[in-house]
């Protein structure tokens, strides 16, 4: 599908048909997460795939949204927050690779350096980085004629505790993904004004 019509023409599904998908149609999509930029090519993103029936019946608990146990995959999106300590490894990489050749760059000013996050903040911008890995899985299913549907509100703690997640991985949001049974209007949006503050 064109991409606008995939931009335009996604909503949040939260009706799905039985129908499975195939083995090949989830590594479509991971693979969609995987081409995803993340900062400094961290590439926090990490996904645990839930297929079975009960898999997703036991996440679905977590969840006040009973629905995503009709998907036929719930994506359990996850940051792997041990990343942000290969920093120097993967700008190394980008050096190597030439992503810098011939860019201008000014070190002068120290505010400008790689900031020093604290927990909180380095949790934060890499679920900020994997929540863009989770919008490509978003538009490839889109193209290939599938729906989904972001599900932020769940219980992070019985999620890890379910799935034994070790400590440095943090799970951002659940998104299920499978054939929509249904074909909703487009939601509110604010008038496009309202996203430009200034124009400068
Ligand atoms: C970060 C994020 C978290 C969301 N969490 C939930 C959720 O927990 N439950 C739900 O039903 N929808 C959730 N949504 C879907 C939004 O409600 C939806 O995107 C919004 O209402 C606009 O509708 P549309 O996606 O159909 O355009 C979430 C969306 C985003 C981007």
């Amino acid at each position: 599908m064109e991409l606008s019509a995939v931009i335009a023409t996604r909503r949040s599904i939260r009706k799905f048909k039985p129908e499975e998908i195939s083995e090949d149609t989830v590594k479509e999509l991971i693979e969609a997460a995987r081409l995803a930029p993340s900062g400094s090519n961290l590439q926090p993103a990490r996904f645990i795939v839930a297929k079975s029936p009960q898999a997703k019946e036991s996440i679905g608990k977590f969840t006040p949204y009973k629905f995503i146990v009709k998907a036929a995959v719930i994506f359990v999106c996850l940051a792997d927050l041990t990343t942000i300590t290969t920093r120097e490894t993967r700008v190394g990489e980008l050096f190597k690779e030439g992503a810098f050749d011939g860019v201008e760059m000014d070190m002068s000013d120290p505010s400008a350096a790689t900031p020093v996050m604290d927990d909180s903040m380095v949790k934060a911008y890499l679920s900020m980085n994997t929540a863009i890995a989770i919008e490509h899985i978003v538009l490839k299913a889109v193209d290939l004629g599938l729906g989904s549907c972001w599900i932020g509100r769940f219980n992070r703690e019985k999620l890890k505790d379910f799935l034994k997640l070790d400590g440095n991985i943090y799970p951002v949001m659940l998104l299920p993904v499978g054939l929509p049974d249904q074909s909703p209007k487009a939601r509110p949006r604010f008038n496009i004004d309202k996203y430009i503050l200034r124009t400068i």
